[in-house]
């Protein structure tokens, strides 16, 4: 059931725009993430689903009511920021109180929810500390409690995690996907590390300079990247340049090497073409399955625990693939001429 649908939002400061035509229905309790780099409008989207920011064109839609000319007192929406945004002259339990005060809410009531929003974070202890006797992870944590405490309709989290280090981004990104499922609020959460989104996420939106590149789940955003840019952006990529030989038997020439893609190419022969690949779709070990193969020379060979990272010189191009560790294999030595074996139904044609 979809509960906030974006139509058309633009936005321009001054003659610049900086979103253009977005547009995105997302379902109650569903958690989106928006992912993509510095400056492709991420924040600026959030602020307008917040109210801080009217937009230039188009309608936001919460619930079947139509907020776009609303402030952002009158909607009802929660916000993590990515800088610690506690207020520093309150302790832990008058910063998530804060909201409900607003609200003019009776005391006991006040009281009770608060102490329900630090039972959520586990952090009861810590009513009475102030922000500045507080890990950066706790206090992201009290600002996600402040956020929920008024049961906002929407909750959205602007990189809430970008200033912490990776083990405790990782636990807590657990935390807060764990905590919204459990209250079921509709999140939109910001992002530009792609691993942060494809974990947590039901759907992720890849943006790019204003637009949204691909709005899909994570399986499908990974696996069968809309665009060129998705393709790099999201996970490590291989590019491999190739010459179509024949577009009707869907013919390429990697080097010296023909190969039959399963994809359509879509032009003449003599074309260059940039084929993606994971890293993680090839085997070098004996017997590997694949109705193709690579042939190169070992460039570099990274053993790293539960994987083997290689990368390797495949007439001129640089493939790095992984292999999950086994014990029974020989790992590739830098100079070693090796066979990838792979399927060429993972070797996609990049639309420019
Ligand atoms: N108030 C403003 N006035 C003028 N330009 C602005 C304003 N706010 C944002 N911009 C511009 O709009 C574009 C998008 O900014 P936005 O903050 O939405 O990016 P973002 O995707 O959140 O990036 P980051 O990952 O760095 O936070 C940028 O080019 C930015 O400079
Ligand atoms: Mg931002």
């Amino acid at each position: 059931m979809t509960f906030l649908t974006l139509t058309n939002i633009q936005k321009s400061f001054g003659a610049v725009k900086v979103v253009h035509d977005f547009n995105m229905s997302i379902n109650k309790g569903e958690f989106v993430s928006f992912l993509g780099p510095s400056g492709c409008g991420k924040t600026t989207i959030l602020r307008m689903v917040a109210g801080f920011e009217d937009p230039t064109g188009g309608t936001i839609v919460i619930d079947d009511k139509d907020q776009s000319r609303l402030k952002s007192n009158q909607r009802n929406i929660g916000m993590v920021f990515q800088a610690y945004a506690l207020f520093p002259n309150m302790n832990v339990f008058d910063n998530v109180a804060f909201g409900l005060k607003v609200a003019g809410k009776p005391k006991d009531e006040i009281h009770a929810r608060v102490m329900e929003m630090l039972k959520l974070i586990h952090l009861e202890h810590l009513a009475d500390r102030y922000p500045y006797q507080m890990s950066g992870g706790q206090q992201q944590r009290v600002a996600l409690a402040r956020a929920l405490a008024p049961k906002p309709q929407v909750l959205l989290l602007d990189e809430p995690l970008s200033a912490l280090d990776a083990k405790i981004r990782v636990s807590l990104r657990e935390e807060i996907r764990q905590i919204q499922r459990q209250l079921g609020i509709t999140t939109i959460f910001v992002t530009h590390d792609q691993e942060e989104a494809l974990s947590i996420s039901d759907r992720v939106v890849v943006m790019n300079a204003g637009r949204a590149d691909q709005i899909g789940t994570p399986f499908e955003i990974y696996n069968r990247p809309a665009t060129r840019f998705v393709a790099s952006f999201v996970g490590t990529l291989n590019l491999i340049e190739a010459k179509v030989v024949d577009p009707q038997s869907r013919t390429v020439a990697i080097g010296d090497l023909s190969v039959a893609l399963k994809e359509e190419i879509k032009l003449p022969a003599g074309s260059t073409v940039q084929l993606a690949m994971r890293p993680e779709a090839g085997s070098i070990i004996d017997g590997a399955k694949g109705d193709t193969t690579l042939v190169g020379q070992v460039l570099s060979s990274h053993f790293l625990g539960s994987v083997i990272r290689t990368r390797i010189d495949v007439a001129g191009n640089t493939v790095s693939f992984d292999m999950f560790n086994d014990p029974s294999i020989t790992p590739p030595a830098i100079g070693d001429t090796v066979s990838l074996k792979i399927d060429s139904a993972d070797l996609l044609i990049l639309q420019a």
